[in-house]
């Protein structure tokens, strides 16, 4: 079955082609630069960009693929979560293909994607297993029984951690969204040269960051420029080794206590570096195996929404035309 997926709840716009939830024909990515100068997503801005290129990243995705719309079998969108405008851009010219070709649509929970990204990419992995949900969004431990079926075992009480990422980089002078960037200057730098707090250590698999991003930004504050040129790169790994060593603490405990052995890693902030190799080593000890998607299918991407649209096209059938955008979609009601 082909699948074509659009995304566009933030400031992507994302279409892609899958062949029964497994095998990636296509999958064209667009983000907006435009917000960089603002140093955050701008709604009605976005709205416009999605408005713009959805009909030609469309194309492109059923050009790569080598495919026509006569062929593709089943259409599925970004609901939410997200921003109600951006996704309205998607979602309606999703169900307007729908409309116009006869063809089954499936609205797709974005966190659902981002899980579904694990499955399409890893063939082996137990369809029972933990994932860490780390997005710029969502911070969730949640142990998945099969597609669809979730028990959340804890999340963030505040921040998400793709959103520390991003603020600490702000602050930094890293750009907008900051995250990658972080990561790649943490990587010449030492994560023990200051120790940043670890938040809710004691709290079961609750997560928080608003108090390490506050004590990044007075840490900062209090340095000369001098210092911050010198040590910018060391004081971007302690704040990761920071947010990496309570992601790592709770998901091998979790696994541990819920006799788990396939651990997944997903959303924008598995595409970090230090968190894939302290994880994987953690697990590894342990003799469990840890797998995370490949980085184009880490952020935001319509590949992944395919997928998702796919699996729960197979266990529910066609969703109807009327589906609405739901900004605050959850994943579990
Ligand atoms: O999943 P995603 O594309 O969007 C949401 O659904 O939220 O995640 C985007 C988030 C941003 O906060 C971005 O800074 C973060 O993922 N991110 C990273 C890295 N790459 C992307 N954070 C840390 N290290 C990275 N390498
Ligand atoms: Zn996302």
């Amino acid at each position: 079955m082909l699948v074509l997926g659009i995304e566009s709840s933030c400031d992507e716009t994302s279409a892609a082609v899958v062949r029964d939830g497994r095998e990636v024909l296509s999958n064209v990515i667009l983000s907006q630069v435009v917000h960089t100068r603002f140093g955050g997503v701008i709604p009605e801005v976005a709205s416009r960009e999605h408005l713009k290129t959805i009909a030609p990243i469309y194309r492109q995705a059923l050009a790569d693929a080598g495919v026509e719309l006569s062929n593709i079998d089943l259409i599925a969108a970004t609901m939410g979560p997200g921003l109600v405008g951006p996704l309205l851009v998607g979602l309606t010219f999703a169900k307007g293909l729908a409309f116009a070709t006869g063809k089954p649509f499936v609205p797709v929970n974005h966190l659902e994607g981002h899980l579904a990204a694990n499955i399409l990419a890893h063939p082996d992995l137990d369809r029972n297993h933990l994932t860490l949900l780390v997005s710029g969004g969502h911070t969730m431990l949640l142990h998945i029984s099969r597609f669809g079926e979730y028990e959340v075992l804890g999340q963030t009480r505040d921040d998400a951690a793709g959103e520390a990422f991003d603020k600490v980089a702000k602050v930094m002078g890293l750009g907008y969204p900051g995250g990658a960037a972080l990561d790649k200057l943490a990587a010449s730098g030492d994560p023990t040269y200051f120790r940043f707090p670890r938040a809710v250590r004691a709290m079961g698999y609750q997560f928080s960051y608003s108090g390490l991003k506050t004590a990044v930004a007075l840490y900062l504050d209090k340095l000369s420029s001098a210092e911050f040129e010198t040590h910018k790169a060391d004081i971007a790994a302690s704040f990761q080794e920071a947010v990496v060593d309570v992601l790592v603490e709770k998901t091998v405990k979790a696994a541990d206590e819920h006799n788990i052995s396939h651990i997944t890693l997903s959303g924008g902030v598995a595409a970090n570096s230090r968190l894939r190799t302290r994880m994987q080593d953690e697990l590894h000890k342990r003799g469990k195996r840890l797998f995370f998607p490949p980085m184009e299918l880490c952020t935001d991407n319509a590949a992944m929404i395919a997928a998702a649209g796919f699996y729960r096209f197979e266990t529910d059938g066609p969703g109807e035309l009327i589906a609405n955008a739901i900004p605050y979609l959850k994943l579990i009601n």
